[in-house]
């Protein structure tokens, strides 16, 4: 095992759970921020640390998008092509995005600025066509407007990618417009997720 699985966070999440097996799905986000990627050392090191096998533990990552087996793009666009926005003409904001960015659905671009995936329901239906990029999300996107987000992301490059600042400038219709921003409310204005930025010089 590498020098991560000795790190304090880690015992701490083992020690989070009475049955270290239940630990597998921190461990693995850690050992992909490690790895840069969710790679079969990592989860060989999930599965010495938490007891189970290579495959039950394999099971788990390959069941969860989240947990990429391929290194990611500094901005991960997630277009979501279920009903609600397959209704609403997300399958023609993905075709927009593919073409701005220069980057099929599923694949990294060149460099690795961006990655690109469809995604299923992301739980914005009521704001749909929904997009995330780096997991933040940007409802009632038009294609112009995603074509506009991807040039944004592309020359300004920004460290972080906030929602309430995306959705201002590229958004529509949202699920909720009641909730507190970003900005203002009980939650600060970071990121859900830091970016991976795990394919090629990315920025
Ligand atoms: S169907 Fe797209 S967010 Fe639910």
């Amino acid at each position: 095992m590498t020098s991560w699985t000795t790190d304090e966070r880690v015992t701490r999440i083992l020690g989070s759970y009475p049955d270290k097996r239940s630990a597998v799905m921190p461990l693995l986000y850690v050992a992909s921020k490690e790895y840069g990627y969710t790679t079969s050392d990592a989860m060989r090191d999930v599965a010495q640390l938490t007891g189970l096998t290579g495959a039950q533990v394999q099971s788990v990552a390959s069941f969860y998008t989240m947990y990429k087996r391929h290194g990611v793009g500094t901005y991960l666009v997630s277009v979501c092509t279920s009903i609600s926005c397959m209704l609403r003409g997300g399958d023609d904001v993905l075709a927009a995005i593919e073409d701005e960015s220069d980057t099929p659905d599923g694949e990294t671009s060149d460099g690795g600025l961006f990655s690109v995936e469809h995604v299923e329901c992301i739980g914005a239906c009521g704001g749909a066509p929904a997009v995330q990029v780096n997991y933040e999300l940007v409802e009632g996107v038009e294609p112009d407007q995603a074509r506009a987000m991807c040039r944004w992301l592309r020359d300004g490059r920004p460290d972080v990618v906030l929602g309430d600042e995306m959705q201002e400038l590229f958004g529509g219709q949202r699920s909720f417009d009641w909730g507190p921003k970003e900005t203002e409310g009980a939650l600060l204005p970071l990121p859900a997720f830091e970016p991976y930025g795990t394919a090629g010089e990315g920025r």
